[in-house]
């Protein structure tokens, strides 16, 4: 009988890395694809150690509404853009939340950037897992320094891939090329976070740690295949809750008529 599992939803590129940490850690991956029929896979596997929710952003919020009952206290998640509403919205309360530092695109290695912080229930098991593997993790014993590090995270990818969309090159170059346009952007990528959060971060704190992870991997190309979508949900959060983007707006307005 198996007493030592987690589910895996979404085998993608950080499920399976994920996956292959809690292999090497000893304990028997159930992949959950879009096709698995979950209340019959939880009948038969109530009590798996996690559920990681590895689907992208857009598709978490459906991922999560379809989670059985017996599983939705033992979830896992690890998307960029994640904030606590995101869960809360799913009914989702004491969640295990990896902030993921590291890059995994297909056909290439997993190339770490710093090491990952993982806060909650199952997060000295998930660093442990992924220490396994080579990816350095922190565990992370305060809620609140979660918040801060989704808060940090997600600013930095939407700096970078926003940036990115106006002035293409790399994670060195923006800072040391386009400083004023990168600060612009940090700047409003924040206000929609603080919106999002409802707590106000340090700017200047913040923007320090920002460049210390474009520093951490000067040659990462900044305009990833999501930065588009990402800017578009930065300019639909940004609306709805009436923070005002004009370097947003403008980089929106310059690319469309770009093509
Ligand atoms: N890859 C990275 O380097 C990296 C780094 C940091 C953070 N992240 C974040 O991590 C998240 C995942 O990224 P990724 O690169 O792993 O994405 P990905 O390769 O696109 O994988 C997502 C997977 O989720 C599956 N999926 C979606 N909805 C599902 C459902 N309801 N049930 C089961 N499977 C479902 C997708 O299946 P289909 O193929 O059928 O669509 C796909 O296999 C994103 O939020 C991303 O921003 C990624």
């Amino acid at each position: 009988m198996l007493d030592d599992y987690a589910v895996v939803v979404g085998m993608g590129q950080l499920g399976r890395v994920f996956a292959q940490a809690f292999l090497a850690a000893g304990t028997a991956v159930i992949p959950a694809l879009r096709r698995t029929p979950l209340d019959a896979l939880a009948a038969a596997a109530p009590e798996p150690r996690l559920v990681l929710v590895a689907t992208a952003e857009d598709d978490l919020p459906p991922a999560l509404n379809a989670l059985p009952p017996a599983w939705r206290g033992r979830v896992g998640l690890l998307q960029n853009e994640l904030v606590p509403a995101v869960w809360e919205a799913a009914g989702i309360t004491d969640p295990t939340v990896a902030v993921v530092w590291f890059e995994k695109k297909p056909g290439m290695e997993v190339r770490v950037i710093l090491p990952s912080p993982v806060w909650g229930p199952a997060a000295a098991w998930v660093a442990d897992a992924l220490g396994r593997i080579g990816i350095p993790a922190v565990v992370l014993e305060d809620y609140g320094r979660l918040v801060y590090e989704l808060v940090l995270k997600n600013v930095y990818i939407w700096t970078t891939n926003i940036a990115g969309l106006a002035v293409g090159g790399t994670a060195g170059e923006l800072w040391e090329r386009h400083r004023p346009l990168a600060e612009a952007v940090l700047g409003e990528a924040l206000a929609v976070q603080e919106a999002l959060t409802g707590q106000h971060f340090d700017p200047a704190r913040l923007q320090e740690a920002v460049v210390a992870a474009l520093a951490a991997d000067p040659a990462h190309r900044l305009m990833g295949r999501s930065a588009r979508a990402r800017l578009a949900r930065a300019l639909a959060h940004a609306r709805r809750l009436g923070v005002a983007v004009p370097t947003l707006e403008r980089i929106a307005a310059d690319t469309a008529s770009a093509g």
